[in-house]
């Protein structure tokens, strides 16, 4: 039965040239992903460390990229990680595996999630939603998995509203698009305009890398 839904789901990521599209880029990025992110690294991990311990029960990581993020989570949750790009997650798996706690890899479009309703307590999403072409569909299929009550946790960076480096963004953002995430997206209304209630929004660097959490209503 578990096959069958891969299957299908398969069948209709492939359908989705969008889809394609972005696991194709991400894949390429596989290789060097690592390496380019390696200053960012070392800057955000005291706040990772401190943020992401507020994952609680069932958790969903949504774009887990090569598994970076792994050593910030709690050991004793149950983890189910997913990420649209097969590549990414065979880097991923290495890391899984020194993971002290229980991780399971997925591959799996946030558009198209083929968990039942209300699964999951918490969703934790890390530089994800600058790559999602449709985020507010991804943010509507965390709404469903989640439990009432349960909590969407983001530690995204989005367009700053800091005058001129918004405007900076905004010209980056095509070329960057190309190989990469988007450099503008207004992550926090969509957040709200998906049904979540925010609760808190912490600022870590210049309004433009921001930790998000909201609740489903
Ligand atoms: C900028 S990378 C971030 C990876 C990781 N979260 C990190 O911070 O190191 C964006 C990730 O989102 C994944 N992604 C993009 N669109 C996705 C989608 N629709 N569903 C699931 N994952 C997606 C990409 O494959 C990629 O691994």
């Amino acid at each position: 039965m578990i096959g069958f839904y891969r299957e299908k789901r398969k069948m209709a990521m492939n359908s989705r040239p969008q889809a394609r599209q972005v696991r194709e880029k991400w894949d390429l990025a596989s290789r060097f992903f690592d390496w380019i992110t390696w200053a960012d690294d070392q800057r955000f991990a005291p706040f990772k460390y401190r943020l992401f311990q507020k994952v609680r029960g069932k958790t969903l990581l949504v774009g887990a990229g090569t598994g970076k993020d792994f050593r910030f989570l709690p050991h004793d949750g149950e983890i189910v990680a997913i990420d649209i790009s097969p590549k990414m997650l065979e880097r991923a798996a290495l890391k899984a595996q020194c993971f002290p706690g229980t991780i399971e890899l997925k591959e799996a479009d946030v558009c198209a999630l083929d968990f039942p309703d209300e699964s999951f307590d918490t969703v934790l999403s890390v530089c994800t939603f600058c790559s999602v072409p449709d985020p507010l569909q991804g943010m509507r299929e965390i709404y469903r998995v989640l439990r009432p009550d349960g909590k969407f946790y983001l530690f995204e960076h989005v367009r700053s509203r800091i005058g001129p480096l918004g405007i900076l963004l905004d010209l980056l953002t095509p070329l960057s698009r190309r190989f990469g995430p988007d450099l503008n997206r207004d992550t926090v209304s969509a957040v709200r305009n998906s049904g979540f209630r925010i609760t808190r929004e912490e600022n870590i660097y210049l309004d433009i890398v921001k930790w998000i959490e909201a609740v489903k209503r």
